[in-house]
């Protein structure tokens, strides 16, 4: 991940509509947006990956690279990620359609997505096909920089999910709070 600020920027100027941060995930967002995975849990598909931030804190976890289905829109992160994590299975597509990717039995979609400025046909593909993915007992973990839930209110209520908020993280650029959507009693 040696750079990996220098290439961040660089992507956010040429394409600032799909990066939406100022920074890449700090290691303390990384970490807790990775706290709940369970090493023997099952594959984990991530959304969003960029420079890999949040794919070293779910390898930090226990979850082998092979276990972990990286999905990235952006070619130059794309390449990077291949290289700095050998074994990791990198998908260059659009999140909308995660609920396709060939994965068995996943136990969370973690996405380091810009979902609040995304569209509601967007996001509603991206939780519909992470609940495709993750079935009843599995969960959606996204991070945000606001203070409300950043799935639109009509995809939490249509799908009846509901969710738990960690701290405000701090130590991020800008703070940022984790939930953790899923169905009751998952
Ligand atoms: C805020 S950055 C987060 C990068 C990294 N996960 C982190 O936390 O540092 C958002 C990432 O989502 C990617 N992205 C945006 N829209 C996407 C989409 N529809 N499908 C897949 N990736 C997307 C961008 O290319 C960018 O890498």
């Amino acid at each position: 991940m040696s750079g990996d600020l220098g290439l961040f920027i660089t992507q956010l100027l040429k394409k600032p509509h799909q990066v939406v941060a100022l920074a890449p995930s700090s290691r303390a967002l990384s970490a807790e947006m990775a706290a709940t995975l369970d090493p023997a849990g099952g594959p984990v598909i991530e959304l969003g990956a960029g420079t890999g931030r949040i794919t070293q804190a779910i390898l930090d976890r226990g979850i082998p690279a092979e276990m972990v289905h990286s999905i990235e829109m952006n070619p130059v992160f794309c390449e990077r990620l291949r290289a700095d994590f050998p074994g990791l299975n990198v998908y260059q597509m659009s999140a909308g359609d995660v609920g396709e990717l060939p994965v068995e039995g996943a136990q969370a979609v973690v996405s380091g997505l810009p979902l609040l400025s995304m569209p509601y046909d967007l996001q509603n593909a991206i939780l519909s096909g992470t609940f495709k993915q993750v079935g009843a007992t599995g969960s959606y973990i996204q991070f945000t920089y606001g203070p409300k839930p950043p799935v639109k209110a009509e995809i939490r209520a249509a799908m009846g999910l509901t969710w738990t908020t960690s701290r405000k993280i701090w130590g991020n650029l800008p703070p940022a709070r984790v939930y953790r959507f899923a169905y009751p009693n998952a």
